[in-house]
């Protein structure tokens, strides 16, 4: 049994091959309209999300199976003192794969321990969110036909932001990538990501403070917001969530071909005035997280059509 814990679960080969399934997805969904009848998958949501968890069920409602699960930890029997291990134990006997997410990082891992169905981390704490990137990933390579030769600059929350946490683990094994890291120092990338990562690899990368200026060399620009949950003060926050605001008027540093990507929620980071600029993808980065999801629950639950 196979689960989707880290964005490193997928070798390169296996990650092209549910990419592909995906597209095939996107350009004939009439296909697999009924690949999970009679399949169960279990949303365990003890954190708030919008996207993430209805991506997943309107995933599985469209491959005709169907969902259940809960939104919230206070509206499951976490509140109650019930542990993740437990927890699992029970939905394995309800549903055939669980999507979970949870604010403490490894939550999903110590589930796929007991669970005797797939686990997909559906997001845990500050650390990863696999299936975020997998949205990234087809995004890009949907819209630029490569994952390889690209500079890709990440701006915003690089420190408490999962989902550039797991992009970068899954960009640095394509060829001739490289990264500019743009943030306040306050919340540059944690050193378990710049160390282990990016210099363990090779990875060519810059930190710098200043958004304009890096532009013209970009090919994607990765936007994200500040993440005002996992600060310790709120003065903090309040003092760094303004720092980037993405307008029309710095498009113009941009060269006519780079992407702007963003996992969404937005807040302030990216004015809305941006959004019919055709080189603002995010919300179709929405539709393809509902395809990668579609091809990501296939595959875990090994269905071939
Ligand atoms: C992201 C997350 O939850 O980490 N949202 C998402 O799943 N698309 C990004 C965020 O919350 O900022």
């Amino acid at each position: 049994m196979r689960h989707l814990l880290s964005p490193l679960d997928f070798k390169v080969e296996e990650l092209d091959e549910l990419l592909n399934l995906a597209s095939d997805i996107e350009k004939n969904p009439e296909k697999y309209k009924h690949a999970c009848d009679g399949k169960k998958l279990a949303t365990l949501f003890y954190e708030p999300s919008t996207r993430t968890r209805l991506s997943f069920e309107s995933a599985m409602l469209s491959l005709g199976g169907n969902v259940l699960g809960f939104a919230s930890a206070d509206s499951s029997s976490a509140s109650k003192g019930e542990s993740v291990s437990d927890t699992i134990r029970i939905i394995s006997c309800y549903a055939d794969i669980c999507a979970m997410r949870h604010p403490k990082e490894g939550a999903p891992t110590v589930a796929a321990e007991k669970s005797s169905i797939p686990v997909i981390n559906a997001g845990d704490g500050g650390h990863q969110h696999p299936t975020q990137t997998l949205t990234d990933l087809m995004t890009i390579r949907s819209l630029k036909g490569h994952l390889d030769n690209l500079t890709i600059g990440l701006c915003g929350d690089l420190k408490f932001g999962r989902t550039v946490h797991s992009l970068i683990n899954a960009l640095v094994r394509y060829d001739n990538i490289s990264f500019v890291l743009i943030s306040p120092k306050e919340l540059q990338l944690p050193d378990y990501i710049r160390q282990d990562v990016l210099e363990a690899n090779n990875i060519p990368y810059k930190e710098v403070e200043q958004l304009e200026t890096s532009m013209p060399e970009l090919d994607i620009l990765y936007m994200t917001r500040v993440q005002r949950e996992r600060f310790f003060n709120e003065d903090d926050y309040v003092r760094l969530k303004d720092r980037y605001v993405l307008t029309k008027e710095k498009m113009q540093y941009a060269n006519e071909n780079m992407l702007i990507l963003h996992p969404l929620p937005r807040v302030n980071e990216i004015s809305v005035e941006v959004d019919d600029d055709p080189r603002a993808v995010y919300f179709k980065q929405v539709q393809y997280g509902v395809y990668v999801r579609m091809a990501l629950i296939l595959t875990l639950l090994n269905i071939k059509v």
